[in-house]
């Protein structure tokens, strides 16, 4: 039987799409309400929409030259004052709309009279109800404790408000969104290659000791496939930026291990450097999810094939969440009922 955690994977492409029919005009001009003004953004979250965030936030940095800062909610809340301007904008991103920890941090900030957003699944909930700019990622009711579409639509709703701020600069952002507009039909050819996936998650459900690597927007990416492998696996996964693994948290592969390696056209040559003196000195089993038809590095290659960091970060999400799927599968656990997990974390 076809988990709900699958079917909701299986939707993502559809759900992008809703999105750029909901929110992006044939002319280009994205509905999305923002403030007048905003010159630094603080982005807090938790758990998956934490991920989001830490993919989020670099791309504000990047392509709107803003300063943009990440944090966990409940670390958030405990840090007792925090770096506001007139224009900030503080966005807490949630798929439920009620996590408290999410929840207190916003709460906590609308008392000294931020500007804050909400970027929510769920309208009319307490931080869609308390926030100043509110935006449905409208991923359709999640159902699976494990998120994953939720999450894309997160994602999709963060680059569009990114580009939005691009485009408030002058800039041209036709090519991005025609970028985007080739996203739902990329992931399907990704869904297409399930097979290849399916024996990835075959081969690494055989280890206890699983290292997920990526640089840069990917290393957030690698850590949601480390979540997502923790919730329906019960494994104890690690996720580490390829660069910083080499500093001591290599030693790991010192015991029966496989490394998970995401490798992107940006950073393609650093990665490849690291994992070629990775499997020189420890030798583990490898998996490539690479945007790179050359990289043949792996003892199996996932091809996630495009040119475009926008695509390719939905793409490697994507992979990681239906390995974990699967994975579960193969671990005979359920990955809709996950024990001891509930969808929304309160108090
Ligand atoms: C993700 O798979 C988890 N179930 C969990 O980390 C979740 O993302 C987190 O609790 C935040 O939930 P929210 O997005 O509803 O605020």
């Amino acid at each position: 039987m076809t988990s709900i955690m699958k079917k909701e994977i299986f939707e993502e492409p559809g759900v992008v799409k809703h999105l750029l029919d909901k929110y992006v005009t044939g002319e280009n001009i994205i509905n999305i309400e923002l403030p007048e003004k905003i010159d630094n953004i603080v982005i807090v979250a938790s758990g998956s929409s934490y991920n989001c965030a830490a993919i989020a936030a670099p791309l504000f940095v990047e392509y709107v030259q803003i300063p943009c800062e990440y944090e966990y909610s409940s670390e958030f809340v405990l840090q007792k004052k925090h770096f506001i301007t007139d224009d900030s904008l503080y966005i807490f991103v949630s798929q439920s709309g009620e996590t408290s920890d999410t929840l207190n941090a916003l709460k906590m900030i609308k008392e000294q009279g931020v500007k804050t957003m909400c970027i929510t699944n769920a309208k009319d909930s307490a931080m869609w109800n308390l926030c100043d700019y509110k935006i449905l990622s409208d991923a359709g009711e999640e159902k699976s404790i494990a998120s994953t579409k939720a999450l894309t639509a997160q994602i999709f709703c963060s680059i569009l408000v990114m580009l939005k701020l691009v485009a408030k600069k002058g800039e041209d952002i036709s090519g991005y969104l025609n970028t985007m507009r080739r996203l739902p039909a990329y992931l399907e050819r990704i869904k297409i290659d399930e097979k290849k996936i399916e024996e990835a998650a075959a081969l690494t459900a055989e280890f206890n000791n699983i290292s997920i690597l990526g640089n840069k927007n990917y290393y957030p990416i690698a850590k949601e496939g480390a979540l997502k492998m923790k919730e329906t696996c019960y494994l104890n996964v690690m996720a580490y930026p390829f660069g910083e693994f080499m500093h001591g948290h290599v030693a790991v592969l010192n015991q029966k291990s496989i490394v998970i390696a995401i490798i992107d056209e940006e950073n393609a040559k650093f990665a490849i450097r690291n994992l070629k003196k990775i499997k020189d000195e420890y030798n583990p089993k490898v998996i490539c999810i690479t945007s790179v038809q050359e990289v043949k590095s792996g003892d199996i290659n996932i091809y996630i094939k495009t040119k475009r960091k926008m695509k390719a970060i939905f793409g490697a999400l994507l992979t990681l969440q239906l390995m974990a799927c699967n994975m579960a599968d193969i671990l005979d656990k359920n990955p809709d009922s996950p024990k001891g997990l509930h969808k929304v974390v309160k108090d």
